[in-house]
């Protein structure tokens, strides 16, 4: 392995103490040749845990719409969690479950309401995720499924007689929390046979608790299923959409790439309880809904034909993840169980799902899942280009078995795809070496690496591609954080993932794909901290992390100019890249400060044939390390942009814990 020379560390670590108060000079070579990167290196990633799917990102606005909530996902969870018999007037009846007749066999459960005596109207209520939020002249998509079980008493036994062929009449409602009506509508199920019924509300008023009622005005029974409420303004539009303003929030990132649906979520929660994508495509109502690894309910609403929509909505290239044929190490109903694989017989069924998910993003509409994809409302190929195989895996002989048995498939099926291979869950260690090892072994073209570590540790290994081997497969940091005391957001964690990433910019020819994990948490349902964004049913907040990924997303380019730093006192924590965006033309120069104080620099732009009076420059910090955001607040740092002087030779102070970008037109 030849050792590439990092020239902006090698230097500061040569350096004596003492020379703080000397500018330091940083040279950027714009006349030398410069080095090809990775033009997709920032992306996001997107798993489903602090309900950023059900809850989050997915709009649907009815909590287990569906019926099928259970004590496998959480204790005190069954098919009728969060539904409340609604009894209005003298009105009584019963609630009870079905599962004789189900819409689908994959979505067992419906609900069974019985009128006894209709009152001003009988029937069942939802909270939604902590209250449903509605605005004021905005309207809601409101669908059911039904029919009728029966009409009047059952098995004509006491009670009023109705005409059984006659229809339920229904009224569909969003109640203020104190029982206001904001938006009601009327319509009438009637029939034997399951029929989608839908109707649009309206309100005429803003809350953000409201909650949903289905009535029924006669004696009788009714079957019901897929209780749904959907704002009618989804991200772009899209029917079974998106929520606005989180699909917004990723979109904002400018994200190259988006790798879905996690993480442990892939792999899941036992054998046979990964993560299978034929369970989340086709009609919401045939999809089967399953717990998932983070001890919630997935609906499967959000399932692989939205993610690949958002991906091309976004220009992000998917990336999704399917398991090795082994379940979560960490997971199974007995703790420390460990790792288990598939049985070997079943993996060729295992393999051909695998394959049947590149022939459904990207076949014809002539073959049998391009045909799927087509009848869901994309004819055209998705385009699918990578495809992670495997997440933070135990690197065992099972492990590497079926690993091995699914690669050498799509290696000769599918040699466009690049496959990307696991590297267990930290930066170093057994698991880490192992899975290098034997992704060298296959010869990999990618790698993903994870890590959560502390803001010095980000500081203390800007180094660590440097010498990575450029023949052997190249690198996906398709994990990472800094971890701050207390696993805090704070401006400390947000500018050490800063200086990394220039770090992965001078690298950008060996690491090719990274995104921070995780993207969402919604308050109160949150299993995992630190977090890119926080939210509750009607706001988002960003964190000061976000606001990094922002500017890295937003400020990328295609090709590495030499940026020589000259050496600083021991530990200072200053560092910075150069890249160059062959689109715009403009030279993209990136100095991040991880002191407490402001650092001086003289900044030397060497070669330059022509330089504009001004640029763009963007400052992003200048606060407490500690600092952090507070929800509902204005974030306690935004990045400002401004105009600045540009020369071949010019002064700078970055200001102390900063990320300072400057944008300087190359034409
Ligand atoms: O990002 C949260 C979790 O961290 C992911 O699910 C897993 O891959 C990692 O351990």
């Amino acid at each position: 392995m030849k050792p590439i020379v990092c020239s902006v560390l090698l230097i500061a670590l040569l350096t004596p103490a003492g020379f703080a108060a000397q500018p330091r000079t940083l040279t950027v070579a714009v006349d030398a040749p410069a080095k090809p990167i990775s033009p997709e290196l920032f992306g996001t990633f997107f798993e489903d845990l602090n309900y950023a799917a059900d809850g989050g990102l997915y709009a649907e606005l009815i909590q287990n719409r569906s019926f099928e909530y259970s004590s496998t996902e959480q204790a005190n969870w069954g098919p009728c969690e969060f539904w409340e018999l609604v009894k209005t007037g003298d009105g009584d009846g019963q609630l009870g479950l079905g599962d004789a007749r189900p819409v689908h066999v994959k979505n067992p459960h419906y609900l069974l309401l019985t009128v006894l005596k209709p009152g001003e109207g009988v029937g069942i209520s939802n909270p939604g995720f902590d209250g449903i939020p509605v605005e004021g002249g905005k309207s809601y998509e409101a669908s059911f499924w039904a029919y009728q079980a029966f009409m009047g008493a059952k098995w004509g036994g006491p009670g009023p007689r109705v005409d059984q062929g006659k229809p339920m009449p229904m009224t569909v409602r969003l109640e203020s929390k104190d029982g206001r009506v904001l938006a009601e509508a009327h319509l009438e199920v009637s029939g034997r046979a399951w029929a989608k019924h839908s109707v649009t509300l309206t309100s005429n008023q803003t809350a953000t608790d409201a909650r949903f009622v289905l009535l029924a005005h006669q004696p009788g029974g009714l079957a019901l299923d897929m209780v749904s409420l959907f704002p009618r303004d989804t991200f772009k539009g899209r029917a079974n959409g998106l929520r606005r303003d989180l699909a917004q929030a990723i979109a904002d990132l400018h994200p190259k790439f988006m790798r879905f649906p996690g993480g442990c979520l892939v792999h899941g929660p036992g054998v046979r309880r990964y993560y299978d994508w034929k369970k989340s495509v086709g009609s919401v109502e045939q999809r089967e809904a399953q717990r998932n690894s983070w001890g919630y309910h997935q609906t499967m609403g959000l399932g692989y034909f939205e993610y690949f929509q958002f991906c091309e909505d976004i220009g992000a290239a998917p990336l999704p993840v399917v398991a090795a044929g082994v379940c979560c190490q960490h997971a199974g109903d007995s703790p420390g169980r460990g790792q288990e694989g598939l049985p070997l017989a079943e993996m060729p069924a295992y393999i051909q799902d695998v394959l049947d998910l590149i022939e459904w993003a990207n076949g014809p509409t002539t073959s049998k899942w391009g045909s799927v994809r087509a009848a869901a409302g994309h004819p055209g190929p998705f385009g699918l280009k990578f495809l992670g195989v495997g997440n933070e895996d135990d690197i065992t002989p099972d492990f590497t078995e079926r690993f091995k048995m699914i690669y050498d498939v799509l290696k000769t099926k599918h040699p466009e795809i690049v496959v990307i291979g696991t590297a267990g869950p930290f930066p170093a260690g057994e698991d880490f070496e192992k899975g290098w090892a034997f992704s060298r072994e296959l010869n990999l073209p990618l790698v993903d690496e994870h890590y959560y570590v502390s803001p010095k540790w980000f500081w203390d290994n800007l180094a660590r591609y440097d010498t990575y081997d450029r023949k052997g497969p190249k690198v996906y940091v398709g994990e990472y954080a800094a971890h701050d005391e207390g696993k805090r957001n704070t401006l400390r964690s947000a500018i050490a993932e800063a200086a990394y990433l220039t770090s992965l910019e001078r690298n950008g020819d060996i690491v090719q794909l990274a995104s921070y994990a995780p993207l969402f948490a919604r308050r109160n349902h949150t299993q995992w901290t630190p977090d890119m964004i926080y939210f509750t049913g009607t706001e988002v907040f960003p964190s000061l992390n976000y606001s990094v990924q922002k500017l890295f997303g937003l400020h990328h380019g295609d090709a590495y100019l030499s940026t020589v730093l000259e050496a600083g006192p021991a530990g200072a924590r200053l560092t910075a890249s150069t890249v160059r965006d062959s689109q715009s033309g403009d030279l993209i120069l990136k100095i991040v400060n991880g002191d407490d104080a402001p650092q001086s620099l003289a900044v030397r732009l060497t070669g330059a044939a022509k330089l504009p009076a001004t640029a763009e420059r963007i400052v992003f910090g200048g606060a407490s390390a500690d600092t952090v955001n507070t929800d509902g607040v204005r974030p306690a740092v935004i990045p400002k942009t401004e105009r600045s002087p540009v020369a071949a030779e010019f002064s700078y102070e970055a200001p102390a814990n900063s990320l300072t970008i400057w944008r300087i037109p190359g034409r």
